[in-house]
């Protein structure tokens, strides 16, 4: 028998949770299996919080039961599955100390969806790999149909959803908000038996989006071609828990001559995207890799050092940044890059031999790993195929971007650590400007010390929730 997609709005635990002398009070639905056809229920639900006091009429942060945004963190993490999250500490490695954004979402008078949803290494029964690309974004769609489906069965305002995610999950967050309502998804969401509803959302709220990957190896190597040791945390699964492991070492010299020729291609490749810095200065770069774009790189950096000082931060021991009376008058890029460091060797993502989290995230039913760019393929040592196009595409939202085929979310909030070289800072920078010339409101800032995380800045996160959802 297929799983009903009718919300039970009577079928609810209230629940009070203190946590660092904050104490929220909230309805909990709780496994909501978002599809008819579940093949991984487990990952194929969603929690769902309502704050109590909409139910006594109480308005909140200026919400009301029927004007209040409705938050949807997703909880993916290095491209695996993410489990339903609830109110409480956050789940990530580095932050289990902080209160989560779905209880801070709460206090401040959001609706919270909170789905898990399917990724690499998940097999079925018959070992096949049942969370390959593209059962992530199928999942979140899926999610956000059933709370469409529901509308009025519960306070919130299903016009005002707004994702949010980190890192792997940034990048799912910027693809749901990309592809809304595309019909490359449709086949996979009837087979699940989505509900037959809309899946465009309002906004998206991406922190260091690791997305763009068919061009990430050539980012990361015109931002690091040169540096030759890398030193990271490697992630591996176990019973669905990611495990970190040292990861470093030098380049081969054959790795400095693939990133010679990577940060080539890349040079090609962001020319080709005849980007404008704000829709006006045009963003390029000369063979040499230097022009506006980088400029404009450093441009940001060096803003994103300034609002840190006008925050009042310390920033005297950065030795990249020269700063006068409370003004950072120069920044030196390759010096900050040099001190942020390479943190993966070369590729960074499609690796020749076909086993990085990416090769997994396009693998298929029967082979783990996959490779997703043909360059990856032409150097290839562990016996890997190529992703069908169609599938590498569907999983990178600046393919769908120019309202031909998608119904893209208007408003865009992404922040990258100016330390994190997960990715290259070139993939959300370019990622900012494209969403600008189709028209999207871009609130787009690197995070001055940041590394790799997500969720710290939530009291402006979320007024700028609140600033587009009212508006
Ligand atoms: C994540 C980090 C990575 O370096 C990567 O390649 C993919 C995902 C993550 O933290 O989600």
């Amino acid at each position: 028998m297929s799983n009903t997609l009718e919300l039970n709005s009577a079928h609810y635990q209230v629940k009070t949770l203190e946590l660092k002398g904050s104490s929220i009070t909230y309805r909990s639905f709780g496994d909501l299996v978002y599809v008819e056809n579940p093949v991984y229920p487990e990952f194929q639900k969603m929690n769902l919080f309502v704050p109590e006091g909409y139910y006594q009429g109480e308005m909140i942060n200026g919400f009301s039961a029927e004007t209040a945004p409705i938050f949807f963190p997703n909880a993916v993490g290095a491209y695996a599955a993410g489990r339903a999250d609830q109110p409480g500490f956050n789940f990530r490695l580095w932050a289990r100390d902080q209160v989560n954004a779905l209880f801070v979402a709460l206090q401040k008078g959001f609706v919270v969806a909170a789905p898990a949803s399917r990724g690499r290494s998940l097999q079925d029964r018959q070992g096949h790999f049942a969370g390959c690309a593209p059962a992530a974004i199928i999942d979140l769609k899926a999610a956000v149909r059933f709370l469409r489906h529901n509308r009025g069965r519960f306070p919130g305002d299903t016009e005002r959803i707004i994702s949010n995610g980190t890192s792997a999950g940034g990048a799912l967050s910027a693809l749901l908000g990309a592809t809304g309502n595309c019909s490359d998804y449709e086949p996979y969401l009837e087979k699940l038996g989505a509900a037959n509803e809309r899946d465009d959302i309002f906004a998206a709220s991406c922190f260091c989006p690791i997305m763009n990957l068919e061009h990430a190896d050539m980012a990361y190597e015109w931002l690091l071609e040169g540096l030759d040791d890398f030193h990271s945390l490697r992630f591996h699964t176990e019973n669905g828990k990611l495990i970190p492991e040292p990861y470093e070492g030098l380049l081969t010299s054959a790795q400095k001559d693939a990133s010679r020729e990577l940060r080539q291609m890349f040079i090609s490749y962001l020319n080709g995207l005849d980007l404008k810095a704000g829709s006006k200065t045009p963003l390029r770069l000369g063979t040499d890799g230097l022009g506006s774009f980088r400029e404009h790189l450093s441009d940001l950096l060096r803003e994103s050092a300034q609002a840190a000082l006008d925050r009042g931060g310390d920033l005297s021991d950065c030795p990249n940044l020269h700063i006068e009376e409370g003004k950072v008058v120069s920044f030196h890029l390759d010096g900050h890059v040099k001190a942020a460091g390479r943190m993966k060797p070369v590729p960074a993502f499609d690796v020749w031999e076909n086993n990085s989290a990416e090769n997994e995230l396009f693998g298929t039913a029967e082979s783990q790993f996959q490779h997703f760019t043909k360059y990856g393929l032409a150097h290839d040592t562990g016996g890997g195929s190529l992703a069908q196009p169609e599938l590498t595409r569907m999983m990178n939202p600046m393919e769908y971007l120019d309202g031909k085929t998608s119904d893209t979310a208007s408003h865009w909030r992404i922040r990258h650590g100016s330390l994190d070289c997960h990715t290259s800072w070139a993939i959300p920078l370019i990622f900012a400007e494209k969403l600008r010339e189709y028209g999207k409101n871009v609130d787009f800032q690197f995070a001055w010390g940041k590394e790799h995380c997500g969720d710290y800045d939530m009291e402006q996160m979320f007024a700028w929730m609140k600033d587009v959802a009212l508006q």
